[in-house]
Formats: structure tokens, C-alpha cells, sequence
């Protein structure tokens, strides 16, 4: 999936064109063609928008930011805007809102409509009490009219596409996968992302991928199926359990962006392995700049490591790393001595 770079040697800029993009889209969400079946799963803490960058080029077909909230978003504050900031070559980009109430999910995605989104999708899925025990979120699934409501006020307002990404139902015994799918169908949504889990099950447990095909098989708007792809032959193996095209990857793709082109990171050279920690640092650092960028950074670094002869030292040393040189020093290691994690006794 490696892309056609044309060099304009008059202005120093090179222009990355994937040759996925130039292929024939897979699927259209709402009129907008989507060229590529994988897809980077929002993430808060982690799918920023180097990382994104990071994703889109190995070949994630959209970026979905993370979920913000609707009056941080109406607020306009700091923590809100960067959370839905991307840039052009992320396209297409939606923008993920949370909230429970008509009016203000409506300022919110008006708000949001300012930075020229390709879709709008609504959080019907975070489990995290705060949100959801404040009816928002995976609250959303409890109350399935009212999230459809929701969906079709914004249908109504908004020029762009809305999506939803819910999850199976609230707990095992109010599972309504099936109905919300539909509803929410029935209310003008352009795509539905499915988590196979129930809010109760939080990230634990195992994704049923057999209740993402029901839900395939029960509307007519791209499915995108998500939990548990961990490995290339997890894609091909959700597809096929699911019938769905499109596949979100989440936790997986963290320190594992070659997945988004075909590759397990499992096989990845040092040498390459330890580039894109460079990219990705040095993504990190000119976005956050130098402090926040080194310690957001750390997240991912513990990640890039998970294959590696003596993880667990590798991950002590970059997760404790103070200083940019010494996370320098340390990916350097990596790439010339993989075998040799740092603090390990030699022979
Ligand atoms: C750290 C973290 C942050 C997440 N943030 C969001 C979010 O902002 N919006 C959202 O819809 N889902 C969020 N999720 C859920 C993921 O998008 C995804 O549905 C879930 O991790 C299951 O996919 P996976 O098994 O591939 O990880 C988050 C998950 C994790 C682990």
C-alpha cells in the first residue's frame, strides 16, 4: 500500500498521493467514497492527530477524531479544539460528539462544521462514567428513541453525513444492538459503527462478531465492524464472520500503524520499527510541543516495543525517559541491538 511520491524540486515539497486513494473506493458513507476497508478507531488519549497522520499513510481509510464533548466544543475550549483539529491529507475526517441533549448536540456539531468535516459522527458507545452516567455516551443505548431523535434532528440540520457508533446494549440482559441499528437507520444515519461489546463488558470479555453480522444483515448503510482486530489475519477473519467491508482497529493499531497496510508488527525490521519512532516523536514534539510532546510520546513508545526480545525493560526505560536524547538513544539501541533491551545483563 505504499504510496506515489511526485517531488515539486521547486518548492522542496513532496507530495504523497496513497495508491490506495486512486483505487476504487470499497464503499461510500452517505455519497462519500471510502478507498480503503481499515479504519483507525477513535481513540482519546491516543488517535490524535500525529498518530492519525501517521495512520491515514499506512493506509486507515477515514480519521475519526476522538469524542468531545458538546459544550467543550460550544465553549470552544483548548482541550476541545485540539481534539478536533486535523489536517487535509487526513480525508475523510469525522468529527465524533457526545451528548444527550438536542439543542446543544446541535451547537456542538454546528461548532464543529466550522472546520469542514466530511462527516459527523455521534458517540453512542463510551462507557466511562462520566459521560455515560450522565445519560450520554453509551447512556444512548438505554434509551434508543431518543438517541434515533438525536440522529434525525442532526440529519435535518446538518449538510454533511451523520454516522453513529454504538455498542451491543447496555449490559447482557438489554441487548438492543438490533433495534438501535435500525432506528437509528430509520432516522437518517449514513453509517453505523458497531463495538461487539456491551457497556457493561467495558474493554474486556470477547467481541462478539456474530451480533455484528445481525446488524449487517438488518440495515442497509455500511456496517463497520470493531473489537478485537489484532493482527492482519484478524481483518480478513472479522470480515468473513461479519459480511462487513469496512473494519475499525482500536487498541491494536497502537505502536502497530502497519497493520493499516497489511502488515503485523510482529514483522516489522528494527530499522523500520525505529524510523517510524522518530517520525512519530518527531510528529509529537512540533504538534505538543517539546515537554507534552515527549511525555504523550512515551504512551506510544511503550507500544512500538510490545514485540521485542526483553519488553518489559524496554518499556521501563522509554516510559521513564525524561530528556528527547535519551528516547534518541534508546530507539537507537533498538535498531542496532534489538536483542538487548536496556538495564539487561550482558553474558
Ligand atoms: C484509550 C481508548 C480511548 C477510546 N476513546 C474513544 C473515543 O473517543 N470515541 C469512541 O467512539 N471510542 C473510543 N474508544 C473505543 C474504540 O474506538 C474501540 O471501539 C474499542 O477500543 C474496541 O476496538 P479494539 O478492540 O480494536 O480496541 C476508546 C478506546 C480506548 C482503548
Amino acid at each position: 500500500m505504499a504510496g506515489k511520491g511526485w517531488k515539486c524540486w521547486w518548492m522542496m515539497i513532496e507530495i504523497r498521493v496513497p495508491t490506495r486513494d486512486r483505487a476504487e473506493p470499497v464503499a461510500a458513507i452517505g455519497g462519500v467514497a471510502i478507498h480503503g476497508e481499515t479504519i483507525l478507531a477513535p481513540m482519546a488519549g491516543f488517535s490524535d492527530l500525529p498518530f492519525r497522520r501517521i495512520c491515514r499513510r499506512m493506509g486507515s481509510a477515514v480519521s475519526v477524531t476522538p469524542c468531545v464533548l458538546d459544550e467543550g466544543l460550544v465553549r470552544g475550549t483548548g482541550r476541545s479544539q485540539e481534539r478536533v483539529d486535523f489536517e487535509p491529507s487526513e480525508r475523510p475526517v469525522a468529527i465524533q460528539i457526545i451528548g444527550k441533549e438536542e439543542e446543544r448536540l446541535l451547537d456542538a456539531a454546528r461548532a464543529a462544521l466550522a472546520r469542514e468535516p466530511d462527516f459527523i459522527d455521534v458517540n453512542m458507545g463510551c462507557p466511562a462514567r462520566r459521560v455515560s452516567s450522565r445519560g450520554r455516551g453509551a447512556a444512548l443505548l438505554r434509551e434508543p428513541e431518543h438517541a434515533a431523535g438525536l440522529m434525525a434532528a442532526l440529519v435535518a440540520a446538518l449538510p454533511i453525513p451523520v454516522t453513529a457508533k454504538i455498542r451491543l446494549g447496555w449490559d447482557a440482559e438489554s441487548l438492543n444492538y438490533l433495534e438501535m441499528a435500525r432506528r437509528l437507520e430509520g432516522a437518517g444515519a449514513a453509517a453505523i459503527t458497531v463495538h461487539g461489546r456491551t457497556k457493561d463488558q467495558g474493554y474486556g470479555g470477547v467481541a462478539d462478531w456474530d451480533a455484528i453480522r445481525r446488524v449487517r444483515e438488518a440495515v442497509a448503510v455500511p456496517v463497520i465492524a470493531n473489537g478485537d482486530v489484532r493482527t492482519v489475519a484478524d481483518v480478513a477473519a472479522i470480515q468473513e464472520a461479519t459480511g462487513c467491508r469496512l473494519v475499525m482497529i482500536g487498541r491494536s493499531a497502537i505502536g502497530n500503524p502497519w497493520i493499516f497496510a497489511g502488515r503485523d508488527a510482529a514483522d516489522v525490521p528494527p530499522a523500520e520499527r525505529a524510523a517510524m519512532m522518530r517520525e512519530h516523536l518527531a510528529a509529537m514534539r512540533a504538534y505538543y510541543g517539546e515537554r507534552t510532546g515527549l511525555v504523550l510520546f512515551r504512551k506510544h513508545a511503550v507500544r512500538y516495543v510490545q514485540y521485542l526480545p526483553g519488553v518489559a525493560a524496554w518499556r521501563r526505560a522509554l516510559g521513564r525517559a525524561e530528556a528527547v536524547d535519551e528516547v534518541h538513544a534508546l530507539i537507537d539501541r533498538l535498531e542496532s541491538t534489538p536483542e538487548d533491551p536496556p538495564g539487561a545483563r550482558r553474558a
